[in-house]
């Protein structure tokens, strides 16, 4: 039927470019889509798929972007950003990470997947290596391919907590390495690096010239102790390309805003690679997140402080269940249980819980191949429905294990 459609569409064929082939996908899009087929025949699916907090973006950041519109902040803007955001990103990433940065170091970008697009553009050419974290955020894999570079995984482990064995990194690293990526707070793992984790990943990259992208999109969202990033160990600022952005921290992922901080020169190439995408970021947006990093920030703190509340009744209820064991996460709003018990390989399990328990969750899979034996649920979701959900497994698994 689908063909048939898709034949009387056109009586041209589609000629793609070869480079399409190597593009990958998130994963979670496609679950919702099939969780969103199911409701549509009237089944009651709980979403605990998709990466994107519950709570609303903060009354005080919406009402600054309504007033920009108001204002008149609708027309095109500079393509690294409006000056005052990125004095404001400036003045913050300087505090939180300890380093002195300055506005011409910073680009902001229609939300944090975009420095990861550019970033790969920009710096990867084909036969270059770029170690990667796997399991891990699907987009890295999938840019690596797309700008014809080698993706190369180090993997992560749970005995660990989800941390990399820096000697295999130092075993990753060749000639070619050109970018390595990592991840903290991590997706989908909830895994932290620790400040030692950071040292000993520039130990092992010492002076060589290669470039780190830290995505520290998560790094708001910690439940204990402190965040580390390598762009405040010295010597590494100008290797870094910090990500970071608006998404996660406010509950702004449908705004599109995130940024990129990295070394003047390399920041002017990443505009040339927005005027020639977006232009610009949306005006009014950015007028808001200025209010968002400078504004009141207790709905930062209740939402992380939700999250940890959730984080704990869910981690002890994964534990009571048949087959599956689960770490505490130390941060961002995933849990990733090992189910290895169960029997089952993950995909089928992921799939058999949304069709027959109505939980839609995902395959480990989905980040990476070192996420086989594991799910990922997300849980910004209401205490409610996570209970539900947990309790829908429970029973999934007690009838078919
Ligand atoms: C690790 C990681 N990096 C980047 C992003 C992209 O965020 P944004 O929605 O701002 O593009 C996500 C979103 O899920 C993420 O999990």
């Amino acid at each position: 039927m689908a063909t048939a459609i898709m034949q009387n569409a056109t009586q041209y064929e589609l000629k793609l470019a070869q480079r399409m082939s190597r593009l990958g996908t998130e994963t979670a899009f496609e679950v919702l889509n099939k969780a969103k087929a199911l409701e549509r025949q009237g089944k009651d699916i709980i979403h605990l798929e998709i990466g994107e907090p519950d709570f609303d973006t903060p009354k005080n950041v919406v009402d600054a972007g309504i007033d920009a519109l108001r204002k008149g902040w609708t027309h095109y803007g500079p393509s690294a950003g409006l000056p005052e955001l990125r004095q404001t990103i400036a003045e913050d990433v300087s505090r939180t990470r300890g380093v002195k940065v300055t506005p011409e170091e910073v680009v902001v970008v229609p939300g944090g997947k975009p420095i990861i697009f550019f970033t790969l553009l920009a710096l990867a050419d084909a036969g270059d290596e770029v170690i990667y974290p796997n399991p891990g955020f699907p987009i890295y894999e999938s840019m690596i391919h797309y700008a014809g570079a080698k993706a190369v995984p180090i993997r992560l482990h749970e005995e660990r907590d989800f941390g990399l064995d820096v000697n295999e990194l130092k075993d990753l690293i060749t000639d070619r390495t050109r970018l390595i990526i990592i991840n903290s707070p991590q997706n989908p793992t909830g895994g932290i690096l620790t400040q030692q984790d950071i040292q000993d990943v520039a130990d092992i990259i010492g002076d060589r010239n290669i470039m780190i992208l830290s995505d520290e999109i998560y790094s708001r969202l910690l439940f204990e102790g402190q965040h580390h990033s390598i762009m405040s160990v010295p010597g590494f600022q100008e290797r870094t390309i910090l990500l970071d952005g608006f998404s996660k921290t406010w509950a702004m992922t449908g705004w599109r805003m995130g940024y990129g901080v990295m070394r003047p020169d390399l920041a002017a190439h990443i505009t040339r690679l927005m005027t020639n995408s977006n232009s610009c970021t949306a005006s009014f947006t950015q007028i808001a997140g200025i209010e968002a990093i400078r504004g009141d920030q207790s709905s930062v703190e209740q939402m992380c402080h939700e999250f940890q509340r959730r984080r704990d009744v869910v981690v002890a209820k994964l534990n009571q269940i048949k087959g599956f064991s689960c770490r505490m996460p130390k941060g961002a709003f995933y849990v990733f249980p090992n189910i290895t018990k169960t029997g089952w390989k993950s995909k089928k399990l992921a799939d058999a819980l949304l069709e027959q328990a109505g939980v839609a969750c995902l395959s480990g899979t989905a980040f990476g191949e070192y996420g086989e034996g594991y799910l990922r649920f997300s849980i910004a979701n209401s205490m409610e429905n996570l209970t539900k959900a947990l309790d829908r497994v429970d029973e999934w698994t007690k009838k078919n294990l």
